[in-house]
């Protein structure tokens, strides 16, 4: 896992360490505000709201929230509580989405659910939507509120799409993209829209900011498909190998299955059983990379932060524009 607090370290090279060099100040604000905004005298509250906060996370969703404002130079301060609101929206999905996904792990550590059982999570993640509602009224936005109110919406449409389609094992790449655009792109698309709102930009420059998120979302949960056929779960701080398992018929499965009839046949013994049995984890994954299904999620991963980057305004403080772009890239590219 990958700190969310970098400012020792030495001169920074990675986009997401230097967007968190570049917005130190902003971000040591965020984290009070996280703080302040997890209290209240339900202890069970802070007690999980901190303890996965203190977990670590990218804070990506913030970061981008943090960047637009700054590309576009607000001076105000309600981009602060507006982060924390992304990271809470994110923060409470996440809690919901490993009671759903029965998964154990989250940051490189014990998942809520598996330290305080799923009632818990649920009821905490509640509580963060609520409070996130909370600090959106409280900046008295109607435009951000109508914003962000529309994604909460779709980002349950986008889970339940996926519960719905459990082992749908006939998944198109368009419908596998209409399910990540909504379960994860539109909060990105949040994020850095809303910088552009609060430095009251024009229209055409908000739907910009607007695109860029969402092709960059994309291009994230892209990885993160990926990443579950490649990667070692260490290194990303969650379970590997466990979309399938979970019915989850993701883009490098159906790429794979579309050009490999054993491993289509492999899958549907998996459906039917509803889950792996002795080596089949392995089976699939090395059937998944064999037949190119990771390659191709990569390449598409890759349009989509091209398509990101061309979407960004020409103006704006040129630092952090270049900054957006490489964040842009290392989310198509990213190892975690
Ligand atoms: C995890 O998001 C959920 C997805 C949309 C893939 P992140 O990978 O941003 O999670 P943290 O906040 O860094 O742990
Ligand atoms: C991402 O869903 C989380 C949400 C968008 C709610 P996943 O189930 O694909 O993400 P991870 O892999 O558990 O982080
Ligand atoms: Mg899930
Ligand atoms: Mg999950």
């Amino acid at each position: 896992m990958r700190a969310v607090n970098s400012s020792e370290a030495p001169p920074a090279t990675h986009p997401l360490d230097k967007a968190h060099r570049l917005c130190a100040d902003d971000m040591e604000a965020v984290n009070r505000c996280i703080r302040e905004q997890l209290s209240t005298d339900v202890m069970m509250i802070p007690a999980i709201g901190n303890y996965i906060v203190d977990a670590g996370g990218k804070r990506l969703r913030p970061l981008l929230c943090l960047l637009s404002a700054r590309l576009f130079g607000y001076a105000g301060v309600g981009h602060i509580p507006l982060a924390v609101v992304v990271e809470f929206l994110h923060t409470a999905s996440l809690l919901h989405d490993d009671v759903v996904d029965e998964s154990d792990v989250r940051r490189g550590a014990p998942s809520a659910n598996g330290v305080w059982g799923n009632q818990a999570s649920v009821l905490v993640g509640d509580f963060l939507f609520s409070r996130a509602f909370e600090m959106m009224v409280e900046q008295g936005r109607m435009d951000i509120l109508r914003l962000l109110a529309g994604v909460s919406n779709t980002l349950a449409e986008g889970e339940v799409l996926q519960l719905v389609r459990t082992f749908h094992l006939e998944m198109t790449e368009a419908e596998y993209l209409e399910v990540i655009e909504r379960k994860t792109a539109v909060l990105f698309s949040a994020a850095a829209e809303i910088g552009a709102r609060l430095a009251d930009q024009d229209a055409t420059t908000i739907q910009r900011m607007a695109e860029y998120g969402m092709c960059l979302g994309v291009a994230f949960q892209l990885m993160d498909d990926v990443l579950d056929y490649a990667a070692e779960a260490k290194a990303v701080g969650k379970p590997v190998g466990h979309d399938l398992e979970e019915g989850k018929i993701t883009l490098p499965l159906v790429y794979a299955m579309a050009r490999d009839a054993e491993l289509a046949a492999l899958v549907e013994r998996i459906a039917e059983r509803g889950g792996y049995a002795a080596d089949e984890r392995e089976q699939v994954r090395r059937a998944v990379q064999a037949a190119g299904g990771a390659d191709h999620c990569l390449q598409t991963a890759a349009a989509y932060a091209a398509r990101a980057r061309r979407a960004l305004p020409k103006h704006g403080e040129p630092e952090t524009r270049l900054l957006l772009e490489e964040l842009a890239e290392f989310s198509a590219r990213r190892p975690y």
